[in-house]
């Protein structure tokens, strides 16, 4: 069974405490959980992993990219909080693994917040975005991931 990294960035281990109105009253464990169950529904393992350093984020970037290659990995759901707004490193890991799809996720809808969350590093270096549907944008983008998949491989 091929895995998925469900990867979230800074303040995100405050989800359910961090300004609920914006980001709703679920907790990360609670997303970690919705994404296992989802994974299952969809025959992907999932793997989940939050930090709040920059750096972290990119060393797992990079071993879902060799994990890519060798074929274990089948992509990334990744949620960079407000790294997205401020990080060419990251912009660069995605870009230097060459390949593995990553799906940009924001609980909120950034577009329709303050003008410095509207540009996004993250975004063209990302195989897709979902965009403030919540908690639920994480199955959302787990399903465009594995579906996305399945019509590449059946192209193939
Ligand atoms: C976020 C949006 C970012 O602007 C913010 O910095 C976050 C969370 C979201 O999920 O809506 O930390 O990525």
């Amino acid at each position: 069974m091929k895995k998925v990294l469900v990867l979230n960035g800074p303040n995100l281990n405050l989800l359910g405490l961090r300004e609920p109105a914006l980001y709703g009253h679920t907790t990360l464990p609670d997303v970690e959980a919705l994404c296992r169950d989802a994974g299952q529904k969809l025959g992907v393992e999932i793997e989940c992993f939050q930090s709040n350093s920059e750096g972290a984020l990119i060393d797992r970037i990079h071993e879902a990219g060799r994990g890519y290659k060798d074929g274990t990995v089948l992509g990334c759901v990744f949620n960079p909080g407000a790294y997205t707004h401020t990080s060419v490193a990251l912009h660069d890991a995605i870009k230097g693994v060459d390949g593995l799809p990553v799906i940009e996720l924001h609980i909120s809808n950034v577009h329709a917040r303050e003008a410095f969350r509207h540009h996004s590093f993250i975004s063209p270096a990302a195989a897709g975005i979902v965009v403030g549907f919540g908690v639920d944008g994480y199955v959302i983008a787990l399903e465009g991931l594995v579906r996305r998949h399945a019509r590449q491989a059946a192209a193939t």
